[in-house]
């Protein structure tokens, strides 16, 4: 690939906005000789206005989603791609986030450029748990740890039953729910299901990754280190 083309692809401009800087100078190596966009493209080694690049293809990174913010690359409002740097929501191939969280849903997402590692992610086969912090309106009743875990709640209008979720009961209105699948709003309709309301929803692990202590609104790119970590729940 030639160096015009890769730096367009990690979000610094169009082709020819590219092209501009090289002909500025502006794209030089690590020693501070100036680099054309034909030139071989050897990432480590380069800088834009004297900086390294950001991160090459293959991005895993972890965000701490405040409430308020929309899983969309468009939505008018608040959207979870202003929580990252500019550039990297023009990257090709695109950062995506894995899955969603509602926009009135705090906690741990995901994103990634990588199609293999993403569809491993959600993939059923991985058998990765999300973990769910809610705060609910009404006390439990009492009933709703069996039900869940009963591997026959169906949720409305969908034509299959909710595989088992484990339901750790805090005090009566705050739960821990660990689910094996990701339904559209699934938390908030599970307990819609059983005569509750969810006032608020934290995802505080996926897999074996937990927040630890990032910040709201604050995020991480992670090193293989934290992959294994994903997988190994
Ligand atoms: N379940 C929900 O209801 N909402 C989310 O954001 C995630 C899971």
């Amino acid at each position: 690939m030639k160096l015009v083309k890769h730096l367009a692809n990690l979000g610094y401009g169009s082709r020819k906005q590219v092209a501009l800087m090289f002909r500025e100078g502006r794209i030089t190596d690590a020693q501070g000789e100036v680099m054309y966009a034909d030139d071989p493209v050897d990432h480590d080694n380069l800088r834009v206005d004297g900086e390294p690049l950001d991160p090459p293809q293959g991005l895993l990174i972890m965000l701490h989603k405040p409430v308020g913010y929309t899983c969309s690359t468009k939505d008018p409002g608040r959207i979870v791609y202003d929580l990252l740097p500019p550039r990297y929501r023009l990257r090709s191939p695109l950062l995506s986030s894995v899955g969603r969280l509602d926009r009135d849903t705090s906690g741990l997402l995901l994103f990634t450029d990588d199609g293999a590692l993403l569809h491993r992610i959600v993939s059923p086969k991985s058998k990765l748990s999300k973990v769910y912090e809610a705060t609910l309106a009404n006390d439990l009743r009492g009933d709703e740890a069996q039900a869940f875990a009963s591997g026959t709640l169906m949720l409305e209008s969908e034509q299959t039953p909710l595989l088992p979720a484990d339901l750790e009961i805090v005090d009566s209105r705050h739960v821990r729910l660990t689910l094996h699948e990701g339904r559209y709003h699934q938390v908030r309709r599970m307990f819609a299901a059983v005569g509750n309301h969810v006032e608020a929803l934290h995802r505080s692990r996926i897999g074996g990754l937990g927040l630890e202590n990032l910040p709201s609104g604050e995020w991480r790119l992670l090193d293989e280190a934290a992959r294994t970590e994903l997988f190994n729940a």
